[in-house]
């Protein structure tokens, strides 16, 4: 017969959903598994906790590697990179030079005018880095400093042009200045607003 303690032990088996290891079955007149079925069940649930243990280990180690990547981003970006300037990256992407050109980025600091051209809280959004150095929004206000990517041995390589700060989720950087922080601010819808400037 099954102990109070064999029966909650199915049932905590069961809540892990995988009843199916460890219940001992009941024979089809109603009776109760044999002691035999039950040292199955026993060391079927054994294995299962090893089973655990094994995920266990396994989350931890994903867990720590995740740690170690995200301080090697964290590092690689702390890497003083500097902008080039669209004109640099134009030398080779005329085609995308050309759509940005007539985009609303293109004339973000013109349209401040002479008064918020002076003016860091404006410029932080109207420019690319923060400063009149690098006027509008150009290319590597989405895709990163390109000091040390924008060479075109790197720039063919698509593994290492990553690691040299291109940034591989340049949708993401919209929200940055997309958002209540603009004194113009009417909502942002990412797929329209990318339609507009796609290149
Ligand atoms: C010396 C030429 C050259 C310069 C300068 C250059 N690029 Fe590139 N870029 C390339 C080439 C070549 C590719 C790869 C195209 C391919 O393989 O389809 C590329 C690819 C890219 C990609 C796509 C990468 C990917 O894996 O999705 C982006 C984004 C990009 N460049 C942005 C820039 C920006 C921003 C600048 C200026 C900071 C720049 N590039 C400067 C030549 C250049
Ligand atoms: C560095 C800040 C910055 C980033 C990053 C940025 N934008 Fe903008 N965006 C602006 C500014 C500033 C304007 C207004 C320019 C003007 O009209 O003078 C603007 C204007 C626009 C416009 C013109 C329509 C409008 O709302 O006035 C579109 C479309 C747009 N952005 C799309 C995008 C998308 C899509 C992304 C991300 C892929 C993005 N922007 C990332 C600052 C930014
Ligand atoms: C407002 C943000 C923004 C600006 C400014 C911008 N890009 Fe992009 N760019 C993107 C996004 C978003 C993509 C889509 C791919 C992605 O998410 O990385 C993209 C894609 C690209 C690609 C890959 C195209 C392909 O077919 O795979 C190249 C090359 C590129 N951009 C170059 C440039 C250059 C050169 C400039 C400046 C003249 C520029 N971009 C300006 C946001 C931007
Ligand atoms: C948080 C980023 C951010 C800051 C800070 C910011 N802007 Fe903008 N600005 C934008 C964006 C994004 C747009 C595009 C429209 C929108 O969504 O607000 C824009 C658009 C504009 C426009 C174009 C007119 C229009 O209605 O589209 C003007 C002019 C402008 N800003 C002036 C300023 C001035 C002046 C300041 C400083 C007092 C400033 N902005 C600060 C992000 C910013």
């Amino acid at each position: 017969m099954m102990s109070d303690t064999d029966m909650s032990s199915c049932r905590t088996t069961a809540v892990h959903g995988q009843a199916h290891l460890g219940f001992p079955k009941t024979s089809r007149n109603g009776a109760y598994a044999s002691s035999r079925q039950l040292q199955a069940g026993r060391q079927a649930r054994g294995e299962e906790k090893a089973m655990i243990n094994l995920k266990v280990v396994r989350n931890m180690l994903l867990f720590a590697g995740m740690v170690c990547m995200l301080f090697s981003t964290v590092t690689a970006w702390a890497a003083a990179r500097t902008y080039v300037g669209v004109e640099a990256c134009a030398l080779c992407h005329e085609k995308q030079y050309s759509i940005w050109k007539t985009s609303a980025h293109a004339k973000a600091y013109l349209d401040l005018g002479a008064g918020a051209q002076k003016d860091p809280r404006c410029l932080s959004c109207h420019t690319t880095g923060g400063t009149a150095a690098f006027p509008n929004v150009q290319c590597e206000a989405c895709h990163g400093p390109g000091s040390e990517y924008s060479d075109m041995e790197t720039m063919k390589n698509f593994r290492k042009v990553w690691d040299a700060g291109l940034n591989r989720q340049a949708a993401g950087t919209c929200v940055n200045c997309h958002n209540e922080n603009s004194p113009t601010y009417r909502g942002f819808d990412f797929k329209a607003s990318w339609m507009e400037i796609m290149h």
